[in-house]
């Protein structure tokens, strides 16, 4: 996608380096990073100086290669997974970009290791753009079938977070669709929830739909409903960091007030995920490693003062404690349909094995 006229990926090698988009600093500075070693790939994990589950799985892929590069050795790979899977629990992407790395390393010697490993990172970052541009062709298709019985106003979607493509390495997941169906000149706007506490929809969202040009307004992560039942929402569509192989839906905390209040209210609910996102081990969304992040991403919010500065100030009370979860889970129940590469399906185990049929033998 561009930025400036720009077309960028979020994450590409240049100068030896893995460089990616500084997220941290968005909407208010566009600028890079260079990753040079694991410890700077896992950091910025960490820290979201990368995030959104497609792109963290392909910077860790990215930040074993580097490590791999300095020692090739299997100690070197095993410790160096270890490291970057303990940087965020819930994104599946991580352990399926890891786990796919090392097994394409199995085989090979160690002298032929790093150009090995840099050769299936970056395979993962050209498969996940052409997968995020196949969701966004199914997904459209849903986009236009809604917009059909009302041709003279714009389809209102929902998003909550960022599922966009700063999410992935292009296009994104839940906003892939958006960006076709507009481009082919399909009448739509978004409703983007801030998403506190770290304001991925009013900080990364909104910004990506403006470089687009495409229609959007901001709303307070509580205003969902309510515009859901004034008929002012067509449809939702979220990512995943998560999905169950019983179509269980984790993604970013507040996902489920959203599909609750879409289930009520008729909303279709649809959740916009690559296969590298479906976790087969697991079928009962209660087992999902829930994230639990720093109290100040809680207790402080940054911003640009009408001065133009930079500041961080609290606004919960110095003695009040905080619980800052940062995902919760939808059953598969409130979903209306999970759009993948492969097309859209039921979010039912059968949908899902109808769509990807190899996995049945994971039952
Ligand atoms: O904590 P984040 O910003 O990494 O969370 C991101 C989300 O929850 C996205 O909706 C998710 O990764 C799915 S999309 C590509």
């Amino acid at each position: 996608m561009k930025v400036a006229g720009v077309p960028y990926r979020t994450l590409w090698t240049a100068d030896g380096a893995v460089r990616v988009i500084d997220q941290s600093r968005l909407p208010f500075e566009f600028v890079t990073v260079d990753l040079r070693s694991l410890d700077d790939a896992a950091r910025a994990i960490r820290t979201m100086v990368v995030r959104g589950a497609p792109l963290i799985g392909a910077t860790a892929a990215h930040g074993l290669a580097l490590a791999v590069r300095e020692d090739p050795s299997d100690r070197s790979i095993e410790a160096a997974s270890q490291a970057l899977r303990a940087t965020r629990p819930t994104a599946h992407n991580l352990a399926w970009a890891l786990d796919r790395l090392r097994s394409a390393l199995g085989t090979v010697a160690p002298a032929a290791r790093a150009d090995a490993a840099f050769r299936e990172a970056a395979a993962i970052c050209d498969e996940d753009v052409a997968q995020c541009r196949a969701i966004g062709e199914h997904g459209a298709a849903i986009l236009r079938r809604l917009a059909r019985p009302n041709p003279g106003r714009p389809l209102n979607v929902l998003t909550h977070c960022n599922a966009g493509w700063l999410a992935c390495v292009d296009w994104g997941t839940a906003l892939a669709p958006v960006y076709l169906a507009h481009d082919e000149g399909l009448a739509l706007h978004v409703w983007v929830d801030e998403t506190r506490p770290r304001n991925q929809g009013a900080s990364l969202t909104a910004f990506e739909l403006a470089a687009h040009g495409v229609p959007h307004t901001v709303i307070a992560d509580n205003l969902g409903g309510h515009l859901m039942q004034q008929g002012r929402v067509d449809v939702v569509i979220v990512g995943s960091d998560r999905t169950t192989a019983a179509a269980d839906v984790c993604n970013k905390v507040g996902t489920y007030l959203k599909a609750l209040a879409a289930f009520d209210n008729g909303v279709p609910f649809y959740a916009a995920l690559p296969a590298s996102t479906i976790d087969w081990s697991i079928a009962d969304g209660a087992r999902i490693p829930i994230e639990e992040r720093p109290a100040r991403e809680l207790t402080h919010l940054t911003g640009r003062t009408d001065g133009g500065e930079l500041a961080t100030v609290r606004v919960v009370p110095a003695g009040s404690p905080v619980l800052n979860l940062a995902f919760d889970v939808t059953p598969a129940r409130l979903v209306t349909g999970l759009i993948t590469e492969r097309g859209t399906c039921p979010a039912t185990r059968a949908g899902l094995l109808g769509l990807y049929p190899e996995r049945r033998q994971d039952r």
